[in-house]
């Protein structure tokens, strides 16, 4: 496994449109062993392959709830219900939080590393997790959806507050 370099903002491949996976290979598995090591090391909770540099449709999502790191590749949305509205950062914009609205709940379609398609279900920062990374894969980041960026005083005052040293930042 290896960490890969995460591009930031100004990086333009950031906002092109990731191309969905065929191939699944050996390779594949190696891109998604190191998303998973990049993501544990920079301490996020999600990360979208194009963030390595990598225009395919490969998200890897860790909430710290237990259930692992999730794969998923070539995802889509099949259902959205609800409302939350809570801050959000993301390991390309590292100095920047915003407070974001997202579902409070949704249903992705994914492929796991063999191919095979499953359902995956989030509420809460899941959801917004699946959303944020989702939205990577089709060049948007999260400070195009923002209702207000977040101060300096703001974002410390959450730094503080912030439980089990778990980042939000996807
Ligand atoms: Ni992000």
């Amino acid at each position: 496994m290896a960490i890969r370099i995460i591009r930031t903002e100004e990086d333009p491949i950031l906002r092109k449109t990731s191309r969905p996976v065929t191939k699944f290979d050996d390779r594949l598995g190696q891109i998604l062993d190191d998303m998973k090591e990049t993501m544990e090391k920079a301490n996020g909770v999600g990360l979208a392959a194009v963030q390595v540099g990598l225009l395919r449709r490969i998200v890897v999502v860790d909430v710290g709830d237990g259930s692992g790191v999730l794969e998923l590749i070539n995802p889509e949305i099949v259902e959205a219900d609800g409302e939350q509205e809570g801050q959000e950062g993301c390991l390309s914009l590292p100095d920047k939080w915003a407070i974001v609205k997202r579902p409070e709940h949704v249903r992705v379609r994914a492929q796991t590393r063999t191919g095979a398609w499953r359902m995956f279900e989030g509420e809460g920062l899941k959801a917004r997790a699946f959303c944020h990374e989702l939205d990577h894969l089709d060049g948007h980041l999260f400070i195009d959806r923002m209702e207000k960026m977040l101060t300096e005083e703001e974002v410390r005052r959450l730094q503080n507050e912030r439980v089990n040293g778990k980042e939000t930042d996807a």
